[in-house]
């Protein structure tokens, strides 16, 4: 079933479906990339990531390179492919490099996967039916937006690095800076024009989330281009806001993704940090770009957060953004885009309390990704 199937009104009495999966967060977020040994340099060294495992041919694999990166509870898996007619290669040729697999950790990977399935989605790939030997790590796939897929894994008594076939990497460490990335805070989803209300519709019934805000066009919208989002969450660990273009006067940002992306896709991914000024310090002295912020975006954020005690020179010299709801304040900051393709891009965030995703910000951020768009003339 796909989400307009969902659309339209094939959703099932709510009592006689299997409980939703139970998300233990996400596990890890997969990249398939034109070349997983460059992209891991450039996470290690731009962003602080240490490789902690690594499978290929030497290790028994023959289709796929891929490393294992972590920092704090952040885990990417980079994949690359070892010849042409790999999925992966593929993959890359349509989307350039992405995010293919936003994985989640559950109990029972069976169990989650059939009641998914029960619940509307489609089957990627099934669990293997060679799982019963212990301290293995099982593991099965539902398809999401675009090309994306949430795998579910469960490594219950498995006590290996990541998976069978990855061997601890002899990588030496990166030099550079403590960048201080904790975990993952969210994952934002860019889906075409007319579909955003599928895609909440998707994950409400297949994986049992709620709402937890809604901006429409005219909360997040600029002279140029305007979009509508809604945030999907589990109550817990996973966040996932979703994003849908929305008329404006000249190409929204979303839609300059759904171009070069080919189809929906995983925007940026935001991590966490418990101090943003050292993080993005770091950042910048291991060459990380970010996007500029106006000067008069202060002038504003200084009435908007008037009573919030902070450091307003050190976050106007390092063009770290601000807002608030009523549970507190959040401190954000957004990177240029990583990839060749004007595609995905990474925040780092602080939080103080707040729950949001920054709509205080958007404004001000989409008029200056519109000013890196006008220099690509995609505008
Ligand atoms: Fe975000």
């Amino acid at each position: 079933m796909t989400a307009t199937d969902l659309e339209q009104g094939e959703r099932r009495d709510a009592d006689e479906l299997p409980a939703p999966p139970a998300l233990g967060g996400i596990d890890h977020l997969e990249w398939w990339v034109g070349n997983a040994r460059a992209f891991v340099g450039f996470l290690e060294a731009a962003f602080g990531f240490d490789v902690v495992a690594y499978a290929g041919p030497e290790t028994g694999r023959r289709d796929r390179v891929s490393y294992l990166l972590q920092q704090g509870r952040v885990r990417f898996l980079v994949s690359g492919a070892l010849g042409p007619d790999s999925p992966i290669a593929e993959h890359v040729r349509r989307h350039g490099d992405g995010i293919r697999d936003v994985c989640f950790l559950v109990d029972d990977v069976e169990t989650a996967y059939q009641a998914a399935l029960a619940r509307g989605a489609e089957p990627e790939r099934p669990p293997p039916t060679d799982r019963d030997e212990p301290g293995c790590v099982h593991h099965a796939a539902i398809r999401a937006y675009g090309e994306t897929v949430h795998t579910f894994l469960d490594r219950n008594g498995y006590t290996g690095p990541f998976a069978p076939q990855f061997q601890p990497s002899d990588l030496a460490p990166p030099l550079g800076p403590n960048v201080g990335i904790t975990k993952i805070d969210h994952v934002v989803a860019n889906v075409e024009l007319g579909r955003l209300d599928d895609w909440v519709t998707f994950y409400e019934q297949v994986l049992g989330f709620d709402q937890l805000t809604h901006f429409d066009e005219d909360q997040i919208s600029t002279e140029y281009s305007a979009l509508m989002s809604t945030v999907v969450w589990n109550h817990e660990t996973v966040v996932l806001p979703i994003n849908e273009p929305a008329e404006g006067r000249k190409k929204s940002q979303i839609e300059e993704y759904l171009d070069f992306y080919g189809c929906p896709g995983v925007q940026h991914i935001a991590l966490a940090t418990s101090d943003i000024v050292a993080t993005v310090i770091s950042l910048q002295s291991r060459g990380v770009r970010f996007m500029d912020v106006p000067p008069e975006y202060y002038d504003e954020a200084r009435e908007r957060l008037a009573g919030v005690d902070l450091d307003w020179d050190a976050l106007q010299a390092l063009g770290i953004l601000v807002d608030r709801d009523h549970d507190g304040h959040l401190l954000q900051i957004f990177t240029e885009t990583v990839t060749d393709r004007p595609t995905v891009f990474f925040e780092i965030i602080q939080r103080e309390g707040a729950r949001g995703i920054g709509e205080g910000n958007f404004k001000a951020l989409f008029e200056s990704i519109e000013r890196a768009q006008a220099r690509r003339g995609n505008l």
